[in-house]
């Protein structure tokens, strides 16, 4: 799978960019789940929660694209992406925040592509998801004293 930055795509390229972003969303559940149950330290209780909480989340974003992606003529992908680990609370959370910068990035742009091919009820869904990564980079960038 070729990663397509244009807005333009027909809805064949736009169906292996959600699957794409499906791995990415596995991905991210499982690096929060992970990174939740390593950190440590009374500072980081309130974050730790918080990981816990963007875990689920994640996790409700899968759900969200598998559905779309079916509806969409597609086979959802039950391909991981890459997880990122540390030993390290601050690489962890840096690690967490790349990630969400990263869907921040794709979302802005897959919400275009779904509108260029008016799927509108799909844009829709995929700036619900938006507003929450923007959410946990929020809490992630709070936590690192940004
Ligand atoms: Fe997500
Ligand atoms: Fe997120």
């Amino acid at each position: 799978m070729s990663v397509m930055v244009e807005e333009k795509v027909s809805l064949e390229q736009l169906v292996d960019l959600l699957n794409i972003d499906l791995t990415l969303e596995y991905s991210a559940g499982i690096q929060y789940i992970q990174h939740a149950a390593v950190m440590t330290g009374a500072m980081y209780g309130d974050i730790i929660k918080e990981l816990k909480v963007h875990a689920t989340e994640e996790f409700a974003h899968a759900v969200i694209l598998a559905d779309q992606i079916s509806f969409l003529g597609g086979v959802p992908t039950v391909e991981v992406g890459q997880i990122h680990t540390s030993s390290d609370n601050v690489e962890m959370l840096e690690q967490d925040l790349d990630g969400e910068y990263d869907a921040i990035k794709r979302y802005k742009l897959r919400i275009d592509q779904a509108e260029g091919l008016k799927e509108y009820a799909l844009a829709g869904q995929l700036r619900t998801i938006l507003a929450m990564e923007q959410e946990h980079a929020m809490d992630l960038t709070q936590a690192l004293g940004r």
